[in-house]
């Protein structure tokens, strides 16, 4: 059976696919699901495949006759809601990423007794799993967030009072907020007044609890082979040191941090001891460029910057301090110098003899940290107050800086993660993210540490050596809660001490979600696929293991207090089933605050789309009440909800959030380069790829050459994770009259559905679209 490109599927099942196909097209099928599955699963395989055999056309469990048919459906669904919605990010996709629509058939299956196939619309949680979840019902969770909705205070009052206020916030003030622009400025507060630290929380409380004694922390290093533990105690110690350090040199409550570090176990060490004394870390992801980096210090100024000297990316040592080094200058040119720089040693990268210095500026962390006392007062600070900022890309080149304040994260971040995960004391938690990201924040360090739990933080790659690290790493820590982006391979088996999975950073579509519940979780562990953002703090719409059937691909229902909606155009609320603006009503204890320095531009991007919401910049179906089956469970207005992506320019690569603006404005810069427009395409491995088209300045010819150093201006502006995947030669751009560039043009053209190109009459030039299409191979 020849499928076309087109039809592939994307993320986690794209190397059991290609197996897959390999296998059917040499009429080795079943060989190849053995070869890939695990003895416990083999003889659920088999006997599915044998199963099946009979009337397999089409309708296979384990092959790509599923997949196709899942993306014939795909189609005619964008058919339906187009006539419907002409919603931007469903013309721009070749399918819909989430599965959105009807699901003809609803048959259901137990998790852990029967695997989900693509026939299975309901996957119910075992009587076992629920008896002991935190939500164990339907009716439990619509009890729940109906308290959350109806009475915000109460409810997140209660939940708050769990943890340690050094002074309470007042009964009848718990938040106040303004959400509607037409009302005046966008302001919201949580527990204002109540006064708190949340590395207190973490940590000194933890302790206090008895949990001193307790793995906080297992680090596993990029090289097989190299890990450290540090315990409750043994982290609040190395937290108290370095806060002392930085209370030392001068750093003061609401000062800014700049973190540039990998993850090593100075990571999350660091952002708990900027909170413990009230500073504001920002972290900057190691795989920034210079430029990114010093972008970022211009923009908040750090009373000093934390790093490394370098890193091993698996088997590349990159020298971070290099490009410490490099953006220190790019910052002082507009006047922003760095007095101070803190160096971790990172021997098993590179010895500190080899490190490029500046005497005065540049000190070794482990030349003074040491010598630091393990106890350190704690600054208490507000809930208002600030706790950290986050650059995150937007549909401008310029980055935003997402400010988070103390009280309502702290609260927001635990209960989330508590909840979605169905955490126990007893678990071994592993979130793949990397601090640099909001996903590091909320739930490596932050969420996990505040409910107590034993975390993991891991440097490498999850390839490297090979493509079974990340099984190698459950195994060995026995991780029970397993949190990622859909992006990952399975090629290595054990995985039994598994009992829950994470999604989070794009749509996970139905096919990847039933290959990640069966096969990575030997269809024995709920799924958790957690829609959320930089912006959000926590999780915001996601499933609560135990509590509702999931729907494969669907990040189900709405976390306790935010209220989702679905509007259309203009900001009319869709009810039932629909597909439209994905916005949310009110505000949540973990909302961001504003943007750094510009609380015009947040409320301009947020609030402003439609008023009297946040719009999310996501799109979004909801099916309404199934049928009659389980009207129990389902009032009118609470149905599944299905993420279809991004409807602005902002582009998810391998989780990694991208504005295509920041990477136009990098290609523009190239002086070769005369105009770019970038758009995102599906990819099979990242969810999306960058596709740019680059018209040159006049004279200039195509070549190679240029091609990969209009991609090196892109690594180096921003980093290697934001290069384009492919650059098309455009003579010229397709435009209307007034001058915007058609990106709806541009992505047909990138993901050659060149029969699907709509009206290109109101072009300004509509020969363009034929050079385009001409050049499309060059
Ligand atoms: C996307 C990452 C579908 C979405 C936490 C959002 C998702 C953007 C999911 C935020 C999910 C995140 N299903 N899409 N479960 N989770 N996204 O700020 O487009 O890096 O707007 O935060 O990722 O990316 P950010």
């Amino acid at each position: 059976m020849a499928l076309a490109p087109q039809t592939r599927p994307r993320t986690l099942g794209w190397e059991w696919y290609k197996l897959m196909k390999r296998g059917e097209s040499q009429g080795r099928r079943r060989q190849a699901v053995l070869a890939l599955n695990s003895k416990s699963c083999k003889a659920k395989c088999s006997y599915k495949y044998n199963n099946n055999n009979n009337n397999n056309k089409g309708k296979d469990r384990f092959g790509f006759g599923f997949v196709e048919k899942e993306w014939n459906r795909g189609s005619s669904i964008i058919d339906i809601i187009m006539a419907a919605h002409p919603l931007r990010h469903v013309d721009s996709m070749a399918t819909m990423p989430s599965g959105a629509g009807k699901i003809p058939y609803l048959n259901a299956v137990i998790l852990g007794e029967a695997l989900a196939s693509e026939e299975n619309d309901l996957i119910y949680p075992s009587d076992d799993f629920s008896r002991q979840a935190h939500v164990p019902s339907p009716q439990k969770y619509l009890e729940l967030y109906e308290r959350s909705v109806k009475d915000p205070g109460g409810f997140w009052s209660d939940v708050a009072s769990q943890f340690y206020w050094k002074h309470k916030w007042a009964a009848d003030h718990v938040y106040s907020e303004n959400v509607d622009v037409r009302k005046g400025p966008v302001q919201i507060e949580w527990f204002k007044g109540g006064i708190t630290n949340i590395c207190y929380n973490c940590l000194d409380r933890n302790v206090e609890a008895g949990l001193g004694d307790k793995i906080a922390l297992h680090w596993e290093g990029n090289d097989l082979g190299n890990d450290a533990s540090l315990t409750y105690s043994h982290l609040l110690h190395r937290v108290s040191q370095l806060a002392n350090y930085l209370k030392d040199i001068g750093v003061r409550k609401g000062d800014a941090v700049i973190v540039y570090l990998p993850m090593l176990l100075e990571l999350p060490i660091t952002m708990l001891a900027c909170a413990r004394i009230g500073a504001v870390h920002s972290v900057v992801f190691a795989g920034f460029s210079a430029e990114s980096l010093a972008q970022r210090i211009i923009d908040c100024k750090p009373k000093l910057v934390i790093t490394c000297n370098a890193v091993k990316r698996g088997p590349k040592v990159i020298p971070l301090k290099d490009i410490v080094d490099a953006a220190f200058v790019q910052s002082s040119q507009t006047g922003v110098s760095i007095d101070t720089c803190l160096v971790y040693e990172n021997a098993l990268a590179m010895k500190r003899e080899k490190t490029n210095w500046q005497d005065g500026r540049d000190i070794w962390w482990q030349d003074v940290i040491p010598n630091y006392s393990t106890k350190c007062e704690v600054e208490w600070v507000d809930a208002e107050d600030p706790l950290f900022l986050l650059y995150t890309s937007g549909s401008t080149g310029k980055p935003k800086g997402v400010l988070h304040t103390t009280g309502g994260y702290m609260v927001y971040t635990a209960t989330t993660f508590k909840y979605a995960f169905d955490y126990k004391p007893s678990d071994i938690y592993w979130c793949t993210a990397d601090c640099g990201w909001i996903t590091g924040h909320s739930y490596v360090t932050y969420g996990p540490l505040l409910n107590g739990a034993t975390c993991i933080v891991f440097e490498g790659a999850p390839n490297y050596p090979d493509s079974g690290r990340c099984w190698d790493i459950v195994d060995k820590y026995k991780v029970t809660i397993f949190y990622t982006a859909p992006t990952l391979y399975v090629t290595r088996y054990s995985r039994k001490s598994l009992r829950i999975l994470g999604s989070v950073g794009e749509p996970i579509n139905p096919s990847a979600w039933r290959w990640f519940y069966n096969v990575v979780g030997d269809s024995r562990c709920p799924i958790s696929d957690t829609w959320w953002q930089t912006e959000t703090g926590g999780f915001m719409i996601t499933p609560l293991p135990g509590a509702w059937p999931q729907k494969p691909g669907s990040a189900t229902f709405p976390f306790f207090g935010v209220q989702p909606v679905i509007v259309d155009e203009k900001g009319v609320e869709i009810e039932g089933e629909c597909s439209g603006y994905l916005c949310v009503k009110g505000s949540w204890p973990g909302a961001f605050r504003t943007l750094y320095g510009d609380h015009e531009r947040y409320e301009t991007t947020y609030f402003k789309p439609f008023a009297g919401y946040y719009f999310t910049g996501d799109g979004c179906s909801r099916q309404a009440k199934l049928a009659n089956l389980h009207k129990s469970m389902f009032r009118d207005k609470d149905g599944y909800h299905w993420l279809t992506g991004r409807v602005d320019d902002v582009i998810n690569v391998s989780g990694h959030r991208i504005g295509t603006a920041e990477v136009e404005s990098a290609l523009v810069s190239h002086p070769k380069c005369a105009e770019a427009a970038v758009v995102g395409v599906e990819h099979e491995v990242k969810g999306q790829a960058i596709y740019a088209f680059v018209t040159l300045v006049e004279g200039e010819s195509y070549s190679e050459e240029l091609r990969n150093s209009l991609i090196l201006a892109v690594r180096k502006q921003i980093g290697a994770f934001a290069a384009p995947d492919r650059i098309h030669w455009a003579p010229g751009l397709p435009k209307t009259r007034s001058g915007k560039i058609m990106r709806r043009i541009l992505r047909k053209i990138a993901s050659g559905q060149l029969g699907e190109l709509g009206d290109t009459s109101t072009l300004a030039d509509p020969n363009v679209v034929d050079q385009l299409i001409a050049l499309s191979n060059c």
